[in-house]
């Protein structure tokens, strides 16, 4: 049964402090066409580069900003490079999860102590606006997380790198800020992983879904949602469970060959008007069928949005007891089923939308079977 864990956490003691975000970094065959697909599809606006124009000589990165959403596009030239075997290994997907701290060493030492892998030791990065710490920690997969202190820094993003802007005007599609990254880890997994956010960053347990909240007929997944000191960072961990046929988790970590992000949820605050902008730039979404709406209003209760609108976007609805959300997901954005996006609108509800876990699981469903994966 779904718990949802009503002890705020904003009342107890931050052992490990994050503000928030500071970016989500992708290794991809190609940063200078993934950075226009997400400048042409998604709406965001190029901010940042670095490569061989500003002195580094074998990796290229393009950085994208929509509203507090901070995206970094890398690649590299030599086929031996670790980005392009990592590319080579898993396909286009999320290699960094960087988390905001005011002090990168102290919560890199304290990580360590209580057990994290490093991915690398702090070090400083220098240019004429200031200076940025850096430090890296494991998680699941091969994905890691970098704390980035930026309190003494006033550039673009970060030494190194110098601004560039789009040649193409970019419309803003309404996309906020990172509302929750999920993980997919293996059968077994999704326990060690949810201490290891509570033992080593402090995190709490918010809400556990177990298979009999994922009620299709074939699809079975566990899923434990933390969440660190403030609120401000939500990672659920799913795992694959027994069901009749191969599981969405099970196809993810087929094509991804370990454990990585799965979708990463961005908010806005007019969701109708978000995806209407993204169907029309041509983001593609997953499809429910009509009648998902036919009984909604008796399942959910008053909302302010019509009816209409939520079916001509196809968006879904689900209430908890401090309000409701508003959902949708793309389908996969590279050609592997691997990561997708969530745009979502709270209105007040702090959960993940359980009430529609059957129908989106039923349509992830379909696109597996045209897929042969299912
Ligand atoms: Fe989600």
């Amino acid at each position: 049964m779904e718990t949802l864990t009503k002890t705020s956490a904003r009342t107890a003691k931050d052992t490990f402090p994050i503000n928030g975000t500071d970016y989500i970094e992708f290794y991809v065959g190609n940063a200078k066409q993934a950075a226009m697909y997400y400048q042409a599809a998604f709406g965001y606006e190029l901010i940042a580069y670095r490569g061989p124009e500003t002195g580094v000589k074998d990796t290229v990165s393009y950085v994208v900003q929509q509203g507090k959403i901070r995206l970094v596009l890398t690649s590299a030239y030599e086929p031996d490079h670790e980005i392009l075997k990592h590319v080579q290994l898993h396909g286009d997907g999320v290699k960094v999860l960087a988390l905001w701290v005011d002090d990168a060493r102290d919560a890199y030492n304290k990580a360590v102590e209580r057990g994290a892998k490093s991915a690398f030791e702090p070090y400083v990065i220098k240019d004429d606006q200031g200076e940025v710490v850096l430090a890296g920690i494991h998680t699941y997969g091969e994905t890691i997380h970098t704390l980035v202190e930026r309190k003494n820094y006033n550039g673009v993003f970060m030494p190194g790198f110098k601004a560039k802007t789009s040649l193409r005007k970019v419309e803003g599609v309404g996309l906020k800020y990172v509302d929750h990254c999920v993980g997919n880890v293996e059968l077994g997994d999704m326990n060690k992983w949810v201490k290891f956010y509570q033992d080593v960053l402090g995190f709490k347990l918010l809400i556990t879904f177990d298979d009999k909240d994922i009620s299709t007929k074939y699809t079975a997944l566990m899923s434990k949602v933390v969440s660190n000191g403030n609120g401000y960072i939500k990672f659920p961990i799913n795992e694959p469970a027994q069901g009749l046929k191969k599981s969405q988790i099970e196809e993810y970590l087929d094509f991804y060959k370990t454990a990585g992000v799965q979708h990463i949820a961005v908010e806005t605050d007019d969701i109708i008007d978000t995806v209407g902008k993204l169907r029309a730039n041509g983001v593609d979404f997953l499809y429910v069928p009509e009648n998902y709406y036919d009984d909604l209003l008796d399942r959910v209760g008053e909302i302010d949005e019509s009816i209409e609108d939520l079916k001509s976007q196809n968006i879904l609805v689900d209430r908890d007891d401090e309000g409701y959300l508003l959902q949708i997901f793309t389908k996969p954005v590279q050609d592997r089923p691997t990561l997708f996006y969530e745009i979502i609108q709270r209105k007040g509800a702090r959960s993940f939308g359980k009430g529609n876990f059957k129908a989106l699981f039923e349509a992830i469903e379909r696109e597996q079977e045209l897929r042969g994966t299912l």
